[in-house]
């Protein structure tokens, strides 16, 4: 069996950073509200111009610098996105043919909102653990500002725009220990982005039930703990950073609090990024790992939960 290690990541934060100040020009809402209630004090806002795959080209480039690869050694592409640059074909097919390595490997995206990272993680580590795979990229991109609607303060203070991106590579020891991920489709009504392309509605817009979705995250959080753990026989001793999704600072401290860890063993960006969905879990990690908190060796455990619901977990050896 081979194991996935994590040999490289990379990130991107579009250049324009709104403050908390600013929304409160636009909808009902105060600083000192959406930093009560989230944590969050700022995010970033791609240009109009600005695309998804714009982003994961910058966060990919990045990523395969600090692997020090060469993009042709890449087997695999998986792509995690909500708010892709086209229908089709694919951000991943159009990433792969920016980075000049067209037909030399698969690639494809994954939809599952905030928690499509850890989906697409665990695809590329199946792959990998099979042998097919030697190195794959995995990205996740959200452009989130481009599908908020400006006039919903339930919504619009939340999230933010950004990309993350890791190359796993094939090993002969951990590596990642265990990968979860869940779904329960009969939560979609409380999260959603209602429009689509078979059953245009008219909304285009992120719709959201926000205290159900957060009572929802804390439980779903809280479980996944214990499960993971079980499964992959370590112990809560044993993690030494939680790296969360971020989408709010409330539901990240109490599955921090589930799994025993102090919040200054935890990589927490939601202050500056907000929630930027598939791009919020390798934007921390990166984040991590760049100022030099996470070193290698140490024991890391990924969790997230978005809209499906969709919610999973990773634990690993960085
Ligand atoms: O990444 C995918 C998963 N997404 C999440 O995990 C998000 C989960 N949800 C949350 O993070 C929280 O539910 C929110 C931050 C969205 C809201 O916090 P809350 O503590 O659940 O507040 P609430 O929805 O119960 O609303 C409390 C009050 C309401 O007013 P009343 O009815 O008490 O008068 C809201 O209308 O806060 C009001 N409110 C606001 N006030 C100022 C809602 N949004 C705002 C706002 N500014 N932006």
């Amino acid at each position: 069996m081979n194991y996935t290690k994590i040999l490289g990541t990379g990130s991107y934060l579009p250049e324009r950073v709104m403050l908390n100040s600013e929304l409160e020009a636009m909808v009902d809402t105060s600083d000192e509200w959406i930093q009560a209630r989230t944590g969050i004090k700022e995010r970033h806002i791609a240009r109009e111009d600005e695309t998804t795959c714009d982003m994961c080209e910058q966060a990919a480039l990045n990523a395969i610098q600090a692997a020090d690869i060469d993009p042709s050694e890449i087997d695999l592409i998986v792509l995690a996105t909500s708010t892709p640059d086209l229908i089709y074909p694919s951000t991943a097919c159009l990433l792969q043919a920016r980075l000049g390595v067209s037909n030399t490997c698969a690639a494809f995206d994954v939809q599952a909102a905030c928690s499509g990272f850890v989906y697409a993680f665990s695809i590329a580590e199946k792959f990998i653990q099979s042998g097919s795979v030697k190195k794959a990229l995995v990205v996740g991109a959200d452009a989130n500002s481009k599908i908020l609607d400006w006039t919903d303060r339930g919504t619009c203070v939340l999230f933010g725009d950004g990309a993350g991106a890791i190359i796993l590579e094939a090993s002969d020891e951990p590596g990642v220990y265990a990968t979860r991920l869940h779904a329960d489709g009969s939560h979609a009504h409380l999260l959603q982005v209602p429009s689509g392309v078979s059953k245009p509605t008219g909304d285009p817009f992120i719709r959201m039930s926000g205290n159900e979705v957060f009572k929802f995250a804390v439980n779903a959080m809280g479980s996944i703990v214990d499960e993971t753990l079980q499964e992959c026989g370590l112990s809560k001793s044993d993690i030494d950073w939680l790296v969360p999704h971020q989408a709010n600072q409330r539901i990240i401290k109490a599955t921090a609090r589930k799994l025993g860890v102090t919040m200054d063993k935890v990589i927490l960006t939601v202050a500056e990024h907000g929630n930027t969905s598939g791009g919020s879990i390798p934007l921390a990690l990166d984040t991590g790992i760049r100022d030099g908190r996470i070193k290698r060796g140490d024991k890391l455990f990924l969790e997230a939960v978005g809209s499906g619901f969709t919610w999973g977990s990773i634990v690993l050896k960085y």
